[in-house]
């Protein structure tokens, strides 16, 4: 039972500011953002990312402010992607492995400077490592195997749980990998290292800037539809969810953002586990694009966008744009 206009009138608690912050139903809070990173070789260095106007890789000496600026802005997350050298890329991603590469070496300069202050969350995927640029080992055929990879991703979710990972977040979508990362993690010493699984990531056209970042791009041929998921599943997505958590993930993640939120509502209806989604590179080269143009306000397409991601049932975002859009709601 409810009234009908006029004595209903839904326009009545929107007409004055208290009254819309009095009813709104979803807040979001610097504390909603992870603020991925890219980092680089060299020393104080910094590298703007052209198709990524705003966003620089950092190289490790560096890095440590920008975890502070985290902190400061009440971001209690980074995550961490290297642009590894090309002469350290090869064809089985072997760099991954390596306890001072420079993903170790950063992890190890934030947790040295920053302790328990911030969170930091690694990707475990070959792709930054390869010389092909794929997620994975191909077979004679190009194909990337399935349970060779695993064994790699395994070590390599290692090799940064030493170096101090907090998260470990396999972005890779191998069948299996989120149990054999957790026995591993669990036998070695590392009970409280959490995984969030990207359980649901797409073979998406929104990844492109990344892959420049990180210096892949010029190296894939094809593409990842062979262990990427189809754009046009859902149900699956249900399904990778419920695998990964039984494999015990801590979290998972649905990736890309904004054209997959029914996927994240779907997710926390069904399961009511933590949701995290990614609004990815080509999402924020979107928007920025758009302000180039003169077609959008930053601030307002910023604070739109991250406030749909938690509407739709979202945990916490990770995003380009957390410094700018924590440096908002700080006020
Ligand atoms: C690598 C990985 C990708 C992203 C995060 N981890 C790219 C890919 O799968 O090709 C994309 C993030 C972004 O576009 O911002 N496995």
């Amino acid at each position: 039972m409810t009234a009908a206009y006029p004595n209903l009138r839904l326009r009545r608690t929107r007409a004055t500011g208290w009254s819309r912050a009095l009813h709104r139903e979803t807040v979001l809070t610097p504390a909603d953002l992870l603020w991925p990173l890219f980092v680089t070789e060299g020393e104080d260095v910094e590298q703007p990312i052209a198709t990524l106007p705003g966003v620089s890789r950092w190289s490790v000496d560096r890095i440590v402010a920008r975890a502070k600026e985290a902190i400061d802005l009440g971001i209690p997350c980074v995550a961490l992607f290297p642009n590894t050298q090309p002469d350290r890329r090869s064809d089985d991603g072997a760099e991954a492995l390596n306890p001072d590469n420079l993903m170790c070496r950063a992890i190890r300069a934030i947790k040295d400077a920053c302790g328990a202050d911030i969170g930091v969350l690694t990707d475990v995927a070959l792709d930054p490592y390869t010389a092909h640029g794929q997620d994975g080992l191909l077979d004679d055929a190009g194909y990337v195997t399935n349970d060779d990879t695993v064994a790699v991703l395994v070590d390599q979710a290692i090799n940064q749980a030493e170096a101090g990972a907090d998260i470990i977040a396999p972005s890779d979508m191998m069948d299996g990998r989120v149990r054999a990362i957790r026995m591993a993690l669990e036998m070695g010493g590392h009970a409280n290292v959490q995984i969030m699984s990207y359980a649901a990531k797409y073979a998406s056209a929104f990844y492109g800037p990344f892959r420049d970042a990180v210096g892949s791009g010029g190296l894939l041929k094809g593409d990842k539809k062979s262990y990427q998921m189809d754009p046009a599943n859902g149900d699956e997505a249900l399904r990778e969810v419920a695998l990964d958590l039984a494999e015990g993930a801590d979290s998972v993640m649905v990736k890309p953002g904004l054209p997959y939120l029914d996927i994240v509502r779907r997710v926390r209806e069904q399961f009511g586990v933590p949701v995290f989604a990614y609004q990815v590179s080509g999402e924020y080269a979107m928007i920025e694009a758009a302000v180039a143009a003169g077609a959008g306000e930053r601030d307002a397409l910023v604070l739109e966008t991250l406030t749909a991601f938690k509407r739709a049932g979202c945990t916490g975002v990770l995003t380009y744009h957390a410094t700018h859009a924590a440096r908002l709601l700080n006020g």
